[in-house]
């Protein structure tokens, strides 16, 4: 067993990496930038170069494994339809895509379109279709929290199903190495509870002993300010799309298929807040 691991140096990937690593079982981490990703991880890994928007990248991506941790990035002219194609032509034996909770009401966004093209690829697969992430807190939301001791982000009173990347990664890695356990599953991957960004402000004020606040920006309120510090446009269509199911108290549901698969709890926020301290203060 070789596993390819795409999307390395993010949110997932990384614990991904980390979980298979932890286990030994081999892996090859897919980068865009070989070198720049060995001077900031080091040589502990194996590092191929994997660009999904160029095609030349994929036979050697895909070369000596026989799974992969599939992610969809941010970006253009993406080729998941030759990359998929590739993947049949190597024999690969399971896939397991990172894809979105509540994408089957969802035909809009690229998840539920790749979800089709990898049952269409009749690769064996696992679809771990994830709550919003705990970790988009030290991403994206990281620097307001750290700078402003704030928490900015247009999802007004609304709750959200978070979850910890390191539990998505846990039943990822899992269902690669027991593939045939985990063949043509999807399972959906929640914390325990739904939360509003008052109540992780909350949990965060008494874990960092630093008053944290949701100012519960208004969508205009939240698009002016970001143009204002020069926000690239683009992201910040992505962020308020992001949370505007949040925002219409569509994202509350919670599931427990994590629970079933592993008989532990999933990670709550107040322990994710603990493990991440670092990066607020
Ligand atoms: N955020 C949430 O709450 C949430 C919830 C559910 C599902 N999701 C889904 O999760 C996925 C994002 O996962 P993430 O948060 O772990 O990623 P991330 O932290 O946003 O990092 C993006 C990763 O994609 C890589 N990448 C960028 N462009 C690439 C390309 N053209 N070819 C190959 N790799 C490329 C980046 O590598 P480089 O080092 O090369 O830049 C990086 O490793 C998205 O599909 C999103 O819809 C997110």
């Amino acid at each position: 067993m070789n596993i390819l691991v795409t999307g390395f140096t993010g949110k997932v990937g990384l614990q991904v990496a980390n979980y298979l690593k932890d286990q030994d079982i081999p892996i090859v981490c897919a980068v865009r930038d070989v070198e720049k990703t060995k001077a900031k991880f080091g040589d502990a890994y194996e590092y191929v170069n994997l660009n999904f928007s160029d095609s030349s990248t994929f036979d050697g991506a895909l070369e000596n494994v026989d799974r992969v941790f599939l992610m969809y990035p941010p970006g253009e002219k993406l080729q998941f339809d030759t990359f998929l194609k590739k993947a049949k032509d190597k024999e690969i034996k399971h896939i397991t895509y990172l894809s979105l909770k509540d994408v089957q009401y969802m035909p809009f966004i690229h998840h539920y379109k790749m979800e089709k093209l990898i049952k269409n690829s009749q690769i064996p697969y696992t679809f771990v279709r994830a709550g919003y992430f705990m970790q988009n807190l030290n991403d994206f939301l990281c620097k307001e929290i750290k700078e402003r001791q704030r928490i900015f982000v247009p999802a007004g009173k609304g709750k959200t199903s978070f979850v910890d990347t390191r539990d998505l990664a846990e039943i990822s890695g899992v269902s690669l190495v027991n593939k045939d356990k985990h063949k043509n599953k999807i399972y959906v991957i929640t914390g325990n509870e739904a939360l509003n960004f008052f109540d992780v402000a909350k949990q965060m004020t008494e874990v960092l002993g630093v008053k944290i606040e949701y100012t519960n920006p208004s969508v205009k309120e939240f698009k002016n300010y970001m143009r204002k510090i020069g926000e690239d446009e683009g992201f910040v269509n992505v962020v308020v799309g992001i949370h505007i199911p949040t925002k219409l108290g569509l994202a509350k549901g919670v599931k427990h298929d994590y629970e079933k698969l592993t008989g532990k709890k999933p990670t709550n926020i107040k322990n994710y807040i603990k493990d991440y301290k670092k990066n607020w203060i």
